[in-house]
């Protein structure tokens, strides 16, 4: 039976989704990225190469499969352009990629932008990647934004450059930052249009086309349900939403198409950036954690945050996207820690609640209330099946899907394609 099936992230990013990505492109047919910028980034290892993704998605390295950067994406076409020339460098040159005349543009103003609010914002700031998301997304909501298509026509191009320019500089002059001409920038974005012409089109007629052919469709995730602009833990959140709600808009598919959505889970939780983070702990374990785990940002290598599975955060992610099933990763990194601990309640000025306040002051109140579980010490990364996991960490998979209420689909046991252990066929 064909599918459509979307891969998200129940954290704050970073929860291993590019493994469980990569491992089902090739059972795809088509491989959407929906959402996002280069902000984004997994590693995929292909014939012992090591590759990071920022924007293309992960079904690149597979000539038959069609690669799909949608309308909700927001693109650098400079840094899609090095992207791409680095895979040709390394010997993938017969690919199948397709960008959206729709996706919004990333100018160099908007990098620029996204570096001064966070000045502005001081010790408030978001701790964001810099790439200049937020403010391409304003763009967007504003009316001003440069789409994809624009960079095919030269009057067109020249004319919404006046327009987003205008208030770019503004912002700008008034801080004494850079400010930018037309001049300086039509005659390179021109260029970088038509570099890309080749792949821009319409991917929602092709998307829909595909479906209608019986094709497998895999939607990948990027970021996490927590840093989305509506659910996530805003202000401390990304510009998009990097949910199942988002993909039928972002990629221009009906919302009634979607048969499956895999959340991606850590066996524990990291945060990279600033923001409320409840189960955060900072001792001689997350020390560990982060060391085996390696727990470094693959866009910008900051450490990341660690913490204990929040299922609080994991209750209002099903909630929010509807999850079929969850895929728990990098359950080897907690091998030899003595006591695994779940948080499955806040105390919030001394009541107990089991929901994420709006009001950010008193999600930064909400003291965790943990159950502990006995860890393991049995070496599992050549485990290969749930029986052959030893008792204790059997139960505390046992626990994640009783408290959340979804069956795992998916467990790793380590980085390799081999150390993926599937408990159901999600194609
Ligand atoms: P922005 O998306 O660059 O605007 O950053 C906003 C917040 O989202 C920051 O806390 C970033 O660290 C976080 N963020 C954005 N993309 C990712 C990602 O791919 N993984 C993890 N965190 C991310």
């Amino acid at each position: 039976m064909n599918k459509r099936v979307v891969i998200i992230g129940t954290q704050w990013g970073d929860e291993g989704k590019g493994k469980i990505t990569d491992y089902l492109a090739n059972q795809a047919d088509v491989v959407v990225r929906s959402q996002g910028g280069n902000n984004a980034g997994h590693t995929i290892i292909f014939n012992n190469n090591k590759f990071a993704l920022h924007l293309i998605p992960s079904g690149i390295f597979n000539p038959n499969i069609i690669n799909i950067m949608a309308n909700g994406m927001v693109i650098n076409p400079q840094a899609l352009l090095q992207e791409i020339d680095a895979l040709k460098t390394r010997g993938i040159t017969d690919f199948k990629l397709y960008i959206s005349d729709r996706a919004h543009v990333v100018m160099p103003y908007h990098i620029d932008l996204d570096g001064l609010f966070e000045d502005i914002k001081g010790e408030n700031a978001v701790g964001t990647t810099k790439k200049g998301i937020g403010p391409a997304y304003a763009d967007k909501v504003s009316r001003i934004g440069i789409r994809m298509s624009d960079l095919l026509d030269e009057n067109t191009l020249g004319k919404k450059l006046e327009v987003s320019l205008e208030f770019a500089n503004i912002l700008l002059s008034a801080k004494n930052c850079k400010i930018y001409t037309k001049e300086e920038l039509l005659a390179v974005y021109l260029e970088y249009g038509r570099d890309l012409k080749k792949y821009i089109c319409d991917t929602s007629m092709l998307l829909n086309k595909e479906i209608d052919f019986g094709k497998n469709i895999l939607f990948e995730g990027a970021q996490g349900s927590m840093l989305c602009i509506d659910h996530g833990t805003y202000p401390y959140v990304t510009s998009s939403s990097p949910t199942s709600a988002s993909i039928p808009l972002n990629t221009g598919i009906a919302p009634n198409l979607i048969n499956e959505v895999i959340g991606v889970t850590k066996a524990y939780t990291t945060r990279v950036g600033e923001g409320v983070f409840p189960t955060e702990f900072i001792d001689d374990v997350s020390d560990t954690i982060r060391k085996i785990g390696k727990e470094y940002g693959t866009t910008t290598g900051r450490p990341r945050r660690i913490g204990w599975l929040d299922m609080v955060v994991l209750k209002h992610v099903k909630r929010i996207n509807g999850l079929t099933g969850l895929g728990i990763m990098l359950l080897d990194v907690l091998t030899g820690v003595e006591k695994i601990k779940i948080c499955t309640s806040y105390s919030l000025d001394g009541k107990e609640i089991d929901y994420i306040p709006a009001d950010y002051e008193q999600y930064k109140r909400c003291v965790p209330i943990f159950e502990e579980y006995p860890g393991w010490k049995e070496n599992i990364t050549k485990v290969r099946s749930f029986d052959e996991l030893p008792e204790n960490c059997k139960n505390y998979l046992r626990n994640i899907e009783k408290k959340s209420e979804v069956n795992i689909a998916i467990f790793s046991v380590g980085p390799d394609r081999e150390q993926t252990v599937m408990l159901k066929n999600i194609f």
